[in-house]
């Protein structure tokens, strides 16, 4: 299987009208924020913003296949003392346009600015919502578990009555558990907030994620050989990761200058991954090319 990371400039709700339908298996992105940047890659007035996202949705609902994921990271900004409720607005309208708001992650910024506000304090952490075309979608929760840890050497030292059985919640939520389940296991399922610092030594774009949270997404929603989709790439962290992961990818953004950022770091993993000694276990690096188009 040869690996393909594409990288195309323009408007992606142009660009998508040459990719046929149910294409990707995972869309996974950070858009511009609205009224953000307006200097650097031309901001959207939050009032306008659900109008100008739901045309792009629309083709992101076309190309993503049945089974498949759409992982939209965003933040609202605060305006004039309270939070902007953009957000929110597009959840509602993405469900109205046909989309199952399936989950939200919180993507926890350990290592955010220091900073004081006179009503609020410092933004720490930013949404991942998760949408799906249907329940039924690709997950693979194996592949993102987390060492059980301190949690395990504490609470499961001391075991009572109700841990050993399954134990309906006293507070009737219906949510039930058997703690035992967890005697002597190593790994466990991990929580929706997901704790990562941002990567300041990117510098080839002012607002880019680190590698590890669409690295996190690719895991758990694709498999080796599937399709991801970043509409509004930027410096192409999400190629990278991608690629990475055995994975093939495209990537589109407006400006020239992240378009060739999102190549470089993809010929550059490329390259990294024909150094490799072959694996094994991966299946579909085996006839990796280095022709990267667009
Ligand atoms: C938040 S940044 C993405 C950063 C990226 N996640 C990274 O790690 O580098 C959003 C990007 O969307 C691009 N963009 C804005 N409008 C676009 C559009 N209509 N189509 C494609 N890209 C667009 C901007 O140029 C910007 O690079």
């Amino acid at each position: 299987m040869k690996l393909v990371s594409e990288v195309y400039q323009g408007d992606c709700l142009e660009v998508l009208e040459r990719f046929e339908d149910e294409k990707f298996d995972l869309i996974v992105t950070s858009p511009p924020y609205a009224d953000r940047r307006a200097k650097t890659y031309g901001g959207i007035r939050p009032e306008n913003y659900v109008e100008w996202f739901l045309p792009r949705a629309a083709e992101f609902l076309r190309v993503l296949k049945p089974t498949g994921s759409f992982v939209l990271n965003i933040k609202e900004k605060a305006e004039k003392g309270e939070r902007h409720v953009f957000v929110l607005e597009l959840i509602l309208a993405l469900r109205k346009q046909g989309w199952l708001w399936t989950e939200e992650y919180i993507w926890h910024k350990r290592n955010c600015y220091p900073g004081k506000w006179p009503n609020r304090f410092r933004d720490a952490w930013e949404r991942c919502l998760h949408f799906t075309r249907n329940r039924k979608f690709k997950m693979n929760q194996q592949a993102v578990m987390v060492p059980m840890g301190e949690w395990a050497d504490t609470r499961l030292k001391s075991l009572g009555r109700n841990d050993v059985v399954r134990f309906d919640s006293q507070v009737k939520s219906g949510f039930g558990k058997n703690i035992a389940n967890w005697l002597k296991r190593d790994m466990a399922y991990p929580t929706n907030v997901l704790h990562m610092a941002t990567e300041c030594g990117n510098r080839n774009h002012s607002a880019a994620f680190p590698r590890a949270l669409p690295e996190w997404f690719i895991k758990l929603l694709t498999d080796e050989g599937d399709w991801v989709l970043d509409p509004f790439a930027g410096s192409g962290t999400t190629l990278q990761a991608a690629l990475s992961l055995a994975r093939n990818s495209v990537g589109i953004d407006t400006r020239a200058e992240y378009c060739d950022a999102a190549r470089a770091k993809v010929s550059g993993v490329q390259l990294e991954l024909l150094n490799e000694p072959p694996r094994r276990t991966r299946r579909a690096d085996r006839n990796l090319s280095l022709d990267i188009p667009g």
